[in-house]
């Protein structure tokens, strides 16, 4: 079922995206694929706080096998616009040298969030990195990263709810939202 409720947030009007089953569904399927590629590797799964909590928490409980989980905390935003620099304000307590990651991202904007932090990774020998994202903008790439598992690739425009944020707020829709034109 489609939401057909817009919603509105401060002073912005957001349209349904995705629908909560449509994203449940497609969650599920990305758990399955990192359940086959990462049998018996006892993967650690990294993920990018905030935004990324709500997608890492399903994803993870759809992997079926061994898997630890850490978090970073790294922020590139202000309202709607990417700052340009990232912070990292809380870094990760795990050892990564030697390990399979999987670094679980909400969207890759830009790529500059995502380009930044597997570099920083890559640094640190791990045996792999596997980068996954709820969601991708693809017109919006302007560093080049590798992503190995796209939930959805949308538009080039400002989305709230599944943990994205709009200055702090629809982090708990349970489905996807898209800014409304004008
Ligand atoms: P990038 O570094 O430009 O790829 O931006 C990535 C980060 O910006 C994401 O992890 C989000 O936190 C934030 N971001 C980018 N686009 C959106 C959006 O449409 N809604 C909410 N947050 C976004
Ligand atoms: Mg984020």
């Amino acid at each position: 079922m489609q939401p057909d409720e817009t919603v509105t947030i401060l002073d912005l009007t957001f349209t349904p995206l995705f629908s909560e089953q449509k994203v449940q569904a497609r969650v599920r399927e990305l758990g399955t694929a990192l359940t086959d590629r990462f049998a018996g590797q006892k993967p650690l799964f990294i993920s990018i706080l905030s935004g990324a909590f709500v997608f890492a928490s399903d994803l993870i409980r759809s992997f079926k096998g061994d898997c630890e989980v850490g978090f970073v905390k790294l922020s590139s935003y202000k309202g709607t616009q990417s700052t340009g620099s990232i912070q990292t304000v809380m870094g990760l307590e795990k050892e990564i040298a030697g390990r399979h990651l999987i670094v679980v991202e909400d969207i890759v904007d830009t790529g500059r969030t995502l380009h930044y932090f597997l570099n920083l990774l890559e640094q640190q020998r791990p045996a792999s990195i596997c980068a996954v994202t709820f969601l991708r903008k693809p017109e919006a790439a302007a560093f080049p990263v590798q992503v190995d598992f796209v939930g959805f690739d949308i538009e080039d425009k400002f989305v709230v709810g599944y943990g994205l944020d709009y200055e702090g707020w629809g982090r708990n829709l349970p489905g996807v939202y898209q800014l409304s034109a004008g």
